[in-house]
């Protein structure tokens, strides 16, 4: 039956909805997705293998297509108010073919300094030595910062919606107006959002990348990235800034003629992801479909369990910050409430007085917490960056990045919030009673603060 409700679906009905319509295989229609794992499809005849390949398309090969990745696509393109996605081996490879769809040797991005370190060191280490450069701005709110990074070859804007782990939450519509004022798209990892509690399109981002195997698959056992496109940004206003989409191809056509507004989106799919290979697994395909069907329920006790852990932090005595944007103490809150109403997200910071010493006590006394490099899990983790996620920054570099040696970040999980904060508890029980042997850490206030954080 045809929608007859003109409202829009709500986006719990779109989770477990959207996109299934497609018939999958041989005529029958499962209610759950198929899992296609087959590396190719076959051709009826010789007329339809050359349409498959030309103008009129369909299935041919995995690494070009696969039934049950396309259902996730489509499915990921609504909830994110998209128009078109494109579904990667991982967050990296989608980060990567976003980057490698826009810019070439010679072609300046302009990056947040907040960014994943892994986005960090792809652009610092193999696309500079594909000849393409990177500026990152520190106060990435600043409209003017990041104008003032802006080259002649700049081809587009990244930033995350809430970096890890500082959260200091993007005021995505200001840096929107800014690359489009200088003829460029906006791309936005989503990735510690999800589109249930921020859809960056919706605020003039013109394209959002995911790391999957977070909280959009949200059960720790895959992985996976997406790239969504917006159908707003127009490639031919500065035809010379993007060539490879406006230039006119064998059949006299560009891919803007051919796709318009997602002229992008077809070179990503039909050249980069084709020639580079990242192709997700119709296996992993599914698992992540499975987390995306919960994945508004798990967003807000996730949301939930973290204000209320964030708060229950600020009030221990040893904890000089607390780097969560739901806090109304926090530096952020402003702009997080107006980006984030449904909740402000589930991974944060914390730092301790005391050094790496009493992070690595504190995190050595954990139960309920995993100790892993993962975020958006159903289960709550626990890392200390400063020795792992950000060990490759110098001392300098991690300081300028607040990246403290007391700074603990938590992934917090879907458990019941009770025990989270009675594992929590634990652990400062533990650092107290070190600290009455030792007379350590007596008496740390938070006047202490400015001179651990220097
Ligand atoms: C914000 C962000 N983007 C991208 C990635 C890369 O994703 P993946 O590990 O799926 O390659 C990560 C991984 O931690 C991330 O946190």
């Amino acid at each position: 039956m045809p929608d007859q409700n003109t409202r829009p679906r709500g986006f719990s009905t779109q989770q477990v909805h959207a996109g299934a319509d497609e018939p999958t295989s041989g005529g029958v229609n499962p209610r759950a997705l198929p899992i296609l794992a087959t590396a190719g499809f076959v051709f009826d005849d010789f007329d339809q293998a050359a349409d498959r390949f030309g103008e009129v398309g369909g299935y041919s090969y995995t690494r070009v297509g696969n039934p049950t990745a396309s259902a996730v696509e489509r499915r990921l393109a609504v909830l994110e108010g998209g128009a078109d996605a494109l579904l990667l081996a991982s967050g990296q490879a989608a980060v990567t073919a976003t980057l490698i769809g826009l810019l070439g040797a010679g072609d300046h991005l302009l990056a947040a300094s907040s960014i994943y370190e892994g986005t960090r060191g792809l652009l610092l280490d193999n696309l500079s030595r594909l000849g393409i450069e990177a500026d990152f701005v520190d106060d990435a709110n600043d409209p003017d910062a990041w104008q003032a990074l802006v080259r002649p070859t700049t081809r587009a804007f990244f930033a995350e919606s809430i970096p890890n782990p500082k959260n200091d939450v993007l005021d995505i519509a200001a840096v929107a107006d800014t690359a489009h004022a200088v003829g460029v798209p906006l791309v936005i990892d989503n990735t510690l959002a999800t589109p249930y509690l921020l859809r960056p399109l919706e605020h003039g981002a013109d394209i959002v990348v995911h790391s999957a195997s977070k909280f959009l698959a949200g059960h720790g056992t895959v992985l996976g990235g997406v790239i969504v496109f917006g159908d707003r940004f127009d490639w031919t206003v500065r035809p010379d800034l993007f060539p490879h989409l406006t230039t006119a191809g064998r059949d006299g056509r560009s891919l803007t003629d051919r796709h318009g507004t997602l002229a992008l989106a077809a070179y990503a799919r039909d050249s980069v992801a084709l020639r580079f290979g990242p192709t997700p697994s119709p296996f992993s395909a599914f698992l992540i479909q499975q987390g995306i069907e919960t994945l508004s329920l798990r967003m807000e006790r996730h949301a939930a369990n973290a204000l209320a852990v964030a708060r229950w932090l600020e009030e221990q005595p040893e904890v000089l910050s607390v780097d969560y944007a739901g806090l109304e103490s926090n530096a952020y809150h402003e702009v997080a409430a107006r980006y984030l109403p449904r909740g402000f997200g589930s991974v944060f910071a914390f730092t301790l007085a005391g050094g790496a010493d009493v992070a690595r006590t504190f995190i050595d006394s954990v139960d309920v917490f995993t100790r892993m490099t993962h975020l958006g899990d159903v289960r709550s983790l626990i890392l200390h960056p400063a020795s792992t996620s950000h060990v490759q920054r110098t001392e300098e570099e991690q300081r300028h990045a607040g990246i403290w040696p007391g700074l603990i970040r938590l992934s917090v999980g879907i458990e019941d919030v009770e025990d989270l904060i009675d594992d929590l508890d634990g652990a400062f029980r533990v650092l107290r009673s070190g600290a009455e042997t030792e007379g350590a850490l007596s008496a740390p206030t938070r006047t202490d603060a400015a001179a651990v954080l220097g």
